[in-house]
Order: structure tokens, then C-alpha cells, then sequence
């Protein structure tokens, strides 16, 4: 008999497709003969202000006690974060990126024979995650490209553990309003997990940022996620968190691995957390880059989804021609088309104000070509 190892997996593994992140700078360069100091990346929505000063030299400190391993508890950054939100710190679920922690959601809550809700065009990892799960996914059409929490509320049947919900979205950019979101909490049965994703938290001006924290008091069943990855310039590193009432982090840390998060960037998420005034930095930055995109976009009779994140969603038309057009200018944005559903969507990341002014020229010259 000639068995095919592959066929072993579950077929809901076999049949996943694979997230697709926006394309590195050493690839494109290999691919077009070009040198990466020429190459602008504005796909992955990261910080183009990069790292504080204060964090880097927590981590060059943390550099020396490398050949140990981490604090498996993350304790000094629970102790950080747990202040700062007036939760305890058996509230606190640490991850490699909030990416994992949301793969720690659906592996605690998740499995064959369970549903989770989620909207078109959310964030990718939703689907992946409950998917790898063996989960049934549900994705709710979306309105006016954001989470319709009406229609996403209805679609919670009896098989439901979990409802996923970014806030703002990726990668429309979307903002559901704090009171209709807490609306919709109170909604959804408590035996259900309410995931409020706020990867872009700290790019929302203060009066419309949802008290989710506080509302983790009221809703035993609710759970919010945040990234260093984003506003605290820390993507290469992989922290984020998750807080929860304790019982809920205490299942999600069960089936956490022991050293998910190393010790440098524990190290550089305590320190980044205190640097207040990078963080208003970048929130100030992002706001003038996205002001930029949008009015060079305007000016090209570009239609773009308004956005409350760190990127923009420009309706380009023939968008997987105009992303291949600007690669070959030296400048990657992310196609989402495919995983999305938004073919003729090109989004972009907000960079340095000359990164942005590249895209807009680039972007110009391949709507011509
Ligand atoms: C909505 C949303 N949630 C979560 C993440 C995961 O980010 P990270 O794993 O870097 O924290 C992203 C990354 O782009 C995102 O857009």
C-alpha cells in the first residue's frame, strides 16, 4: 500500500489555506534585481517610526541573559500591564504576537462540532484559526464593509463557542461604535466567547476608543486582545496579550506553551508600555500619513474605505495588475483580493511621510501604464 503521510492530517487542516503575509523586501529585491534600500514596504502594517529609544536599551540589557530561558510567566510584564489597566494578573494572557493568542482561543474553546461567527473581510487569522480547530466557520456579510454586529448577533446558533470581532478591522478599517459593540455583547449568550480584537487600539482618538477593559467585569464570556506589534513599533519581536476574567485566562494559558514569549521581547514590551510619549508619537504620525493617503488618493479619483487604523483600503480596480505594477516600482501593499474578498482593493500601510509620497507616485504611474 502507498500511504500519503499528507492524508493522515484531519482533512480540515489538509484543506486550510495558508495566511498570506505581505511580501518580505529581501524576496522582492531577489525577484527584481533590486537593492533593498530601494524597496518601500508598506504592507504589513507595522511602524514606520520603528523602536524607542527606552525600549531598545531594554533590550540590549535583555541581550545578555539570552542563554536562559525566559520567565515562562512573563511576570514583570503582567505586573506592567495589569497596572496600567486596573486588572489583576491573573487576568493576563501573554502571546507570541496577539496572533497567538488568538490561536490559544480557539484552541480552548474550540473543536469539531463548534461553530465560530465572524465578519467578511475580517481579520484572516478568525477563519484560519477556527478552521484549524475543526471548527465550523460562519462568515456574516459585511455592511459598508465593516462587521454587521446585527446580522452577526442572529447568526449565533447552538454549536457557537466563540465570536471573533476586530476593532477596528483589518483590513477594511472599519470602527464599530463602543455603545453598539457593548450592545451586542450583552446580546450574545454568555456560554459564547466574545473576542474583541483592538490590534489598532492605540490609533483611535481617546473619545472613541470602547471601554472594553471595564467591561470585562460585567461580561465573564468576554475576552480583548492588543499587539506591541502595532502603535509600539515591536512587530519582529511577537508579543501581545489577551485579558479576560481569570477564569477564561486561566483555560487559555492551559494550553499556552511553557516559553511563548522570549525573554527580549518581555523585556522590550514592559519598557515600550511605560514610553507614553512614543506611543503619542506615532498615534500624531499616523494620523498626518493617513490625512496624506487619503487626500493623494482623492487627488488620483481614487474611492478608499475610511480607515481608523494604520493603513488604508483604495479601491484601484484591476488591483492584483496594479499591485504586480507597483512591486516592480520598489513598492509592496497587500492585494485583498483572494483571502479578503475585496479583488479590486489595494491596502496600504501608513509610512514615513517620503514612503507615502513614493506610493502616491508609484501608485500614479501604475494606474497609467
Ligand atoms: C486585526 C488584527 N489582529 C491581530 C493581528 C496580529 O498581530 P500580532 O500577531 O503581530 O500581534 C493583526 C496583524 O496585522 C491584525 O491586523
Amino acid at each position: 500500500m502507498n500511504l500519503d503521510p499528507c492524508e493522515l492530517s484531519p482533512s480540515y487542516v489538509r484543506s486550510l489555506a495558508p495566511y498570506q503575509p505581505g511580501k518580505p523586501i529581501s524576496e522582492l529585491a531577489r525577484e527584481m534585481g533590486l537593492k533593498e534600500a530601494s524597496i518601500v514596504k508598506l504592507a504589513s502594517n507595522e511602524n514606520p517610526r520603528g523602536v524607542g529609544p527606552r525600549t531598545r536599551a531594554a533590550m540590549e540589557r535583555a541581550l545578555g541573559e539570552v542563554a536562559r530561558y525566559p520567565d515562562g510567566n512573563g511576570h514583570e510584564l503582567k505586573v506592567a500591564l495589569s497596572r496600567r489597566y486596573g486588572v489583576d494578573m491573573a487576568q493576563v494572557v501573554l502571546g507570541n504576537g496577539s496572533n497567538d493568542v488568538l490561536e490559544l482561543v480557539a484552541l480552548a474553546f474550540l473543536g469539531p462540532g463548534r461553530s465560530a461567527v465572524y465578519s467578511q473581510h475580517a481579520f484572516a487569522v478568525y477563519p484560519l484559526a477556527t478552521q484549524a480547530r475543526g471548527a465550523r466557520g460562519i462568515a456574516v456579510p459585511a455592511k459598508d464593509f465593516g462587521h454587521d454586529l446585527e446580522a452577526m448577533a442572529r447568526a449565533v446558533d447552538d454549536e457557537t463557542y466563540v465570536v471573533w470581532v476586530a476593532n477596528p478591522n483589518n483590513p477594511t478599517g472599519t470602527l464599530a461604535a463602543a455603545d453598539a459593540l457593548e450592545a451586542f455583547v450583552r446580546r450574545v449568550p454568555e456560554r459564547v466567547i466574545v473576542v474583541i480584537d483592538e490590534a489598532y487600539n492605540e490609533y483611535l482618538p481617546a473619545d472613541l476608543r470602547a471601554d472594553t477593559v471595564k467591561w470585562l467585569k460585567r461580561h465573564p464570556n468576554l475576552v480583548v486582545t492588543r499587539t506591541f506589534s502595532k502603535a509600539y513599533g515591536l512587530a519582529g519581536l511577537r508579543v501581545g496579550y489577551a485579558l479576560a476574567q481569570p477564569g477564561v485566562a486561566d483555560v487559555m494559558n492551559r494550553v499556552r506553551q511553557p516559553f511563548n514569549v522570549n525573554s527580549i521581547a518581555l523585556a522590550a514590551a514592559a519598557a515600550a508600555l511605560e514610553d507614553m510619549e512614543f506611543v503619542a508619537q506615532s498615534y500624531a504620525a499616523n494620523l498626518q500619513g493617513l490625512r496624506q493617503l487619503r487626500e493623494g488618493a482623492t487627488q488620483l479619483g481614487l474611492a478608499f474605505i475610511p480607515s481608523y487604523g494604520n493603513f488604508l483600503t483604495v479601491r484601484v480596480g484591476k488591483a492584483q495588475d496594479i499591485y504586480k505594477r507597483l512591486l516592480k516600482r520598489g513598492v509592496i501593499v497587500r492585494p485583498v483580493g483572494g483571502g479578503y474578498g475585496l479583488p479590486e482593493h489595494l491596502r496600504v500601510t501608513v509610512g514615513t511621510q517620503a514612503e507615502n509620497e513614493r506610493f502616491l507616485s508609484a501608485l500614479a504611474a501604475s494606474l497609467k501604464d
